[in-house]
């Protein structure tokens, strides 16, 4: 059966992908922080739970071993997990800034380079980085999370010049705007907006707003089946934006130009 590690696996994208991939017979490695949470969950299929928090300095490249020991080589690497940080650069600590990156970027590129030995020596293998529509534009108050897809959106693209050779593809898979609980996960609540964003307040709250307004968006079932074309395209395209406004928007910024598509954006969310 082929072998897919697939990181973030508790909720959202990451657990419907290892579901939809389960069920078509693979063999799935999901990372949870908390097994226990897990209890009881239906995968539907050969679901096998590690646990790693990507907070925690060098657990990307200790994952990639366990894996390698208990599991094999994988066929395919889908690095889900993230974390978001909403509000204003000004606000965000060079802990926060760090922490998001070691989660977003530092571990699951870690995870990939230790796979890769294993790879080389067979001749193939596959990285999925889910970056995002924020890899290729920033939101206001999500600039911090939006950099590090960007940061995501670097590597997989430098990979994949440097691992073509060795016969393992990098692709990087955008999602627009998908309903899972990341958003409630990291949107500041009420009290956090007042506490330290005074002169972004206003602001903040339009565009939490316009957040929660934004209808029409891809269940993280059918972002899983887009995730799915991705790894079975055997081409070597590296970017699959996916799911709600990711295409139309990066399209838009290509034809229109990247400052008007800006200032059309700012002039609705920030008013002027
Ligand atoms: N939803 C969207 O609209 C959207 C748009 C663009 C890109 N994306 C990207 O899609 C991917 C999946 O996100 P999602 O929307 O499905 O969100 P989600 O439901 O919150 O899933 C995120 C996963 O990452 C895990 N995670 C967070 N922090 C972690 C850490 N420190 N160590 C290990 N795992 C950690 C979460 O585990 P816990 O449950 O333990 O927190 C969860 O399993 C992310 O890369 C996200 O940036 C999503």
């Amino acid at each position: 059966m082929p072998l897919i590690i697939v990181t973030g696996v508790s909720s959202g994208i990451g657990q419907a992908t290892a579901e939809l991939f389960a069920r078509e017979g693979w063999t799935v490695v999901g990372t949870v922080r908390d097994v226990e949470r897990m209890e009881g969950h239906r995968w539907g299929g050969d679901v096998r739970l590690e646990e790693a928090d990507f907070a925690e300095t060098g657990s990307g490249a200790r994952l990639a071993s366990r894996v390698l020991e208990h599991h094999g080589v994988p066929d395919v690497l889908v690095n889900n997990a993230a974390a978001l940080l909403f509000g204003p650069v000004e606000d965000a600590t060079p802990a926060e800034i760090e922490q998001i990156f070691r989660v977003n970027v530092y571990e699951p590129v870690a995870l990939a380079m230790g796979l890769v030995p294993a790879w080389r020596e067979r001749g193939s293998g596959l990285v999925v980085n889910v970056t995002s529509l924020g890899g290729r534009m920033v939101f206001p108050f999500f600039a911090v999370y939006n950099a590090t897809k960007h940061a995501l959106e670097g590597f997989s693209e430098g990979m994949w010049h440097e691992l073509k050779a060795f016969g393992i593809r990098v692709k990087a898979v955008e999602p627009g705007f998908v309903e899972t609980p990341i958003y409630d996960k990291a949107m500041r609540g009420e009290g956090d907006l007042k506490q330290g964003s005074a002169p972004y307040r206003e602001r903040m709250e339009a565009m939490v707003a316009f957040e929660a307004s934004i209808g029409n968006r891809t269940s993280p079932e059918e972002a899983a089946r887009e995730i799915r074309d991705a790894v079975f395209d055997e081409s070597d395209r590296l970017r699959y934006p996916i799911a709600a406004y990711a295409r139309p928007l990066i399209a838009a910024r290509r034809w229109l130009g990247e400052m008007t598509v800006m200032r059309f954006f700012h002039k609705r969310w920030m008013g002027r």
